[in-house]
């Protein structure tokens, strides 16, 4: 199977219109990655790694070295999907050279497609830096997670006019810049709807709108293996309680001395 292209996830919007919406999922290992890759046009290492994988309180400790390391475990489990790695805080802000240097570094080291970074107007710049450079960018708006210590927390943005205006400006930029799409998360409806009729490239919602021209979720949350879900996740299966389940059944059988059972025990012939 040939992977899918980034210029062909962007050709899925053509004059303002996307008929077959874009399905984005996160994945942080290689067995995650082979389950969703028959069933995502794009499979996204979201430095959430942070919080979902290592227990971290923000997504802001995330190295660029843990992000290396599970975008190349993802590009090795998967065939289909586009895979986009998330560039962590303090590794692309400082200048467009910076965060070259880093997006190359996980371009070549795990195989990846394209990189995300968080931020709007500020990172147009750099957007278009690495673009023209070879190297394609999603964008992200709206509750941008890496910006917790300025936001002061989680809470859906744009509620305000001034604040709606900004973040739709924010995506103008990123998509004038040369951004193949824009991840647009926790806003309020309106805000998506403005920003998916305003731009030319895809908007990838989360948190913001069926409207948007495709979704995405982290991995560990639809799949109820993640302790706080906000408000707009889904849990479709409860993978959770499944593992709990199993654990529990070794748990009574190894204290009962009925595991192993004659069939997981080896003899002498
Ligand atoms: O890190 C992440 O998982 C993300 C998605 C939620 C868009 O950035
Ligand atoms: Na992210």
């Amino acid at each position: 199977m040939k992977r899918l292209t980034i210029p062909a996830v962007r050709q899925r919007k053509k004059d303002g219109v996307t008929e077959q919406p874009i399905v984005m999922l996160t994945a942080y290992t290689a067995r995650q990655a082979q389950l969703l890759d028959p069933h995502c046009d794009l499979l996204l290492v979201g430095d959430s790694l942070g919080q979902v994988i290592y227990g971290l309180p923000s997504s802001v400790p995330v190295t660029l070295d843990m992000m290396i390391a599970h975008g190349a475990a993802v590009v090795r489990g998967s065939y289909h999907s586009a895979v986009v790695v998330d560039m962590p805080f303090g590794t692309y802000e400082a200048s467009p050279e910076q965060a070259f240097a880093s997006a190359s570094r996980v371009l070549k080291e795990t195989g990846c497609a394209a990189i995300k970074l968080e931020g709007g107007e500020a990172m147009a710049e750099t957007v278009a830096f690495l673009t023209r450079r070879g190297i394609p960018v999603m964008g992200h708006v709206g509750l941008t997670p890496q910006a917790v210590n300025v936001l002061g927390g989680y809470n859906a943005r744009g509620r305000s006019e001034a604040e709606a205006a900004k973040i739709v400006g924010d995506a103008k930029a990123l998509a004038e810049a040369g951004a193949f799409a824009v991840v647009v998360e926790g806003v309020v409806e309106p805000i998506a709807v403005a920003i998916t009729q305003a731009i030319p490239c895809p908007t990838i919602g989360i948190g913001a709108s069926a409207q948007c021209d495709g979704q995405v979720l982290v991995i560990d949350d639809m799949i109820g293996m993640f302790e706080r879900v906000p408000r707009f996740v889904k849990i479709y299966e409860n993978v959770g309680d499944v593992i709990e389940r199993a654990a529990i059944a070794y748990a009574e059988e190894v204290r009962a001395r009925t595991f192993p059972g004659v069939e997981q025990t080896y003899q002498p012939k």
